[in-house]
């Protein structure tokens, strides 16, 4: 029997997370645990009033379409990892918001009871041993986490 119904392991691109990446793709393998990848796409804040001007409608629009397209790249990248561990079963999940916030949403919505994320990510400010949204997903998530060093 499994040890965990499904793992989710989040993404975002860096070398940290893909390590987290090879681990749970491991995990995975071992007793052929689903496997879900997650990149977050960062809500860009503004005022609404600049919103809805037409310029930059048209502009977060570019944005949006740059953003999927790289968070595709990081999804294609990740999953190869993990397949390459030995993961059988690896299913791509792209989602926008709160990083932490989004990360734990997909996890409840998939029915994984483990995350599995890198310490650091690309922020890379030196110094502090976790990043912001491995400290807050530990924190939020009533799913066991895994934090790959
Ligand atoms: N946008 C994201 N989408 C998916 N996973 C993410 C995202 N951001 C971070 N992660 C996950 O969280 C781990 C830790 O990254 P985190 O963002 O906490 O560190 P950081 O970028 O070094 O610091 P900070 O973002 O606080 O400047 C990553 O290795 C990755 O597993
Ligand atoms: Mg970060």
């Amino acid at each position: 029997m499994s040890a965990f119904n499904a793992i989710l392991v989040a993404s975002d691109g860096s070398e940290h997370s893909l390590r987290a990446v090879e681990v749970a793709g491991r995990m995975a393998a071992s007793d052929n645990t689903p496997l879900y990848v997650v990149n977050v796409i960062r809500d860009m804040q503004f005022p609404q009033a600049l919103s809805r001007m037409a310029e930059v409608e048209r502009l977060v629009g570019t944005r949006s379409d740059v953003l999927k397209y790289v968070a595709d790249k990081i999804l294609k990248d990740a999953a190869q990892v993990a397949k390459k561990a030995g993961a059988k079963t690896v299913e791509q999940v792209t989602t926008s918001g709160d990083p932490a916030t989004a990360i734990v949403e997909s996890a409840r919505d998939k029915g994984a009871d483990l995350i599995v994320l890198g310490t650091r990510g690309l922020g890379g400010v030196a110094g502090a041993l976790l990043g912001s949204v491995s400290r807050k997903v530990s924190n939020l998530a009533d799913q066991n986490v895994l934090i790959v060093r």
